[in-house]
């Protein structure tokens, strides 16, 4: 039977701290208040499992896995340090693809050597049954995780078009590849050959490619986080190969976890979760709306009328996005607000759960700049009160702020949550010019009002201007 079975007992207990831990940690990260303390229960978990990993391996000898440590750590090290936060999606993604690789090649090696892994039944000589089961779920998860992270990484990244790529009679092949993985997958519980093993991974490799390619960029971090799922499940599944415990806790954390910010994601872009799998959405849009853009007439501002509408305001809203992460603006708008409040202005911020590349990206470089948490709230806490607010100050946002959302059945973003900025008494738009346009690439009437302002700078240049005004 596994080997966890013959493990000594500190080594489960062990594995169950590390466990514990864990699960304290992503409790803990749940609130900025706990967040450090989570990240800190998180290491000293991991800390506990890779001393209780080395201290009881017996696979590879320990400068065997020393030199792989130091191999992986130092290209994360390297990789996390020259890594732009606006490029930080693609890099989960590509990291994703890492986990999958691992888990296939986990189950190739239990396949290739099993006597080392404990899983031969001694009175057949065989695989277990059950080891068997463990290994093709594991080597299918790996291998749909591995290729299919690829591909969100190359759209990602631009490296390939973001557009769904769609082809002919896609459902029934998934379907029939799916199935034909699941009938494999018994099939090898009664026949360990060598052909079924590999086949099963060939097809989820293919079929991790044929069910990314199809999803449209818009739909990119659902998927991101729908794969970080599947990288979770891929590694509790290779524990149960492993017989280790931590794995199987930390793999069914992630799997769990993933799941659920998958759904909360699709519920702020409301797309059902089918719909995001079934693909092809952002298909259509592009230059059309966006093109007629500069044709409609607009007002521009400058840094001046900005700082002076804003201080006699009694309330502003700040809207952040991908542009102020790009423009590193952070920092330059905290002082804004602090000037804006030592003037009485009561000042807040709205975080749309999408805005920016990454989920809480927002909400991370605001409190890197010390944005109080008690000024930023999620969006719907905040929306009723744009209504009943003098200045809406959008700062690199914009899908997350366009009405079409609400109103424009044809749009690519109909249905999901956004931002009323509109109802502000003024709407200060911040963004580098008027071509420009957002993740979805589509136009934003909110640009056109007669109440909006376009403030046409780099954010945080912007920014800095309003802050000189203001102090004069
Ligand atoms: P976007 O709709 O992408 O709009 C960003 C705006 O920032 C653009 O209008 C751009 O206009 C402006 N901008 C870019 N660089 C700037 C700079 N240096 N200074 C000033 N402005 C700058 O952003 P959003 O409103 O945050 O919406 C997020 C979008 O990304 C949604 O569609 C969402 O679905 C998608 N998405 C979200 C995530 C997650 S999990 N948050 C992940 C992937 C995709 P100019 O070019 O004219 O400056």
């Amino acid at each position: 039977m596994h080997e966890a079975i013959a493990m000594p007992a500190w080594v489960g207990v062990a594995y169950l701290v590390a466990g514990v831990c864990f699960i304290l940690a992503l409790r803990g990260l749940s609130s900025p208040a706990t967040s450090r303390r989570g990240n800190r229960l998180g290491i000293f978990g991991m800390g506990v499992a890779v001393a209780t990993t080395l201290l009881t391996h017996d696979i590879a000898s320990l400068p065997e896995i020393l030199v792989a440590i130091a191999i992986g750590g130092g290209i994360g090290l390297f990789t996390a340090k020259k890594i732009a936060m606006t490029d930080m999606p693609q890099l989960v993604a590509g990291f994703h693809s890492l986990v999958g690789l691992a888990a296939v090649l986990v189950a190739a090696a239990a396949f290739l050597n099993p006597d080392a892994f404990g899983i031969v039944d001694p009175a057949t000589g065989l695989i277990h049954a059950a080891s068997r089961i463990e290994m093709g779920l594991g080597v299918a998860i790996g291998a749909i995780t591995f290729s299919g992270s690829i591909i969100a990484f190359l759209k990602l990244a631009g490296k390939m078009s973001g557009k769904p790529i769609m082809l002919p009679g896609r459902h029934v092949i998934n379907l029939g590849l799916l199935a034909g993985i699941l009938i494999l997958i018994g099939y090898f519980t009664v026949d360990q050959s060598a052909w079924v093993f590999w086949t099963i991974t060939g097809l989820s490799f293919v079929i991790g490619f044929l069910l990314i390619v199809p999803i449209g960029g818009a739909d990119m971090p659902v998927v991101v986080s729908m794969l970080n799922s599947y990288s979770g499940w891929a590694a509790a599944a290779m524990g149960f190969t492993l017989g280790n415990s931590a794995m199987i806790i930390t793999g069914a954390l992630v799997g769990s976890s993933g799941a659920i910010l998958s759904y909360i994601m699709c519920r702020a872009m409301n797309r059902s979760f089918i719909s995001v799998i079934a693909g092809g959405f952002g298909g259509d849009t592009g230059a059309g709306p966006a093109a007629a853009a500069t044709d409609r007439p607009w007002k521009r501002g400058s840094a001046e009328d900005a700082a002076f509408l804003m201080q006699q305001a009694e309330q502003v809203i700040i809207v952040p996005g991908y542009g102020m992460a790009v423009a590193q603006a952070q920092h330059a708008l905290r002082e804004m607000g602090d000037l804006l409040k030592k003037e009485g202005v009561r000042v807040k911020y709205a975080i749309h759960p999408v805005a920016g590349r990454m989920p809480g990206h927002m909400n991370v470089l605001l409190a890197e700049a010390n944005v109080p948490y008690d000024d930023v709230f999620e969006l719907e806490d905040i929306n009723g009160e744009f209504a009943q607010t003098d200045v809406a100050f959008v700062i690199g946002a914009n899908d997350v702020t366009n009405p079409a959302a609400k109103t424009d059945k044809s749009s690519p973003i109909y249905g999901m949550p956004v931002l009323d900025v509109e109802k502000a008494k003024t709407v200060l738009f911040v963004k580098r010019s008027m071509g420009g346009v957002g993740y979805a690439g589509v136009d934003n009437s909110v640009f056109y009002m007669d109440n909006t302002m376009m403030l046409l700078a780099d954010a945080k240049k912007m920014v800095d201007d309003i802050v000189k005004a203001m102090a004069h």
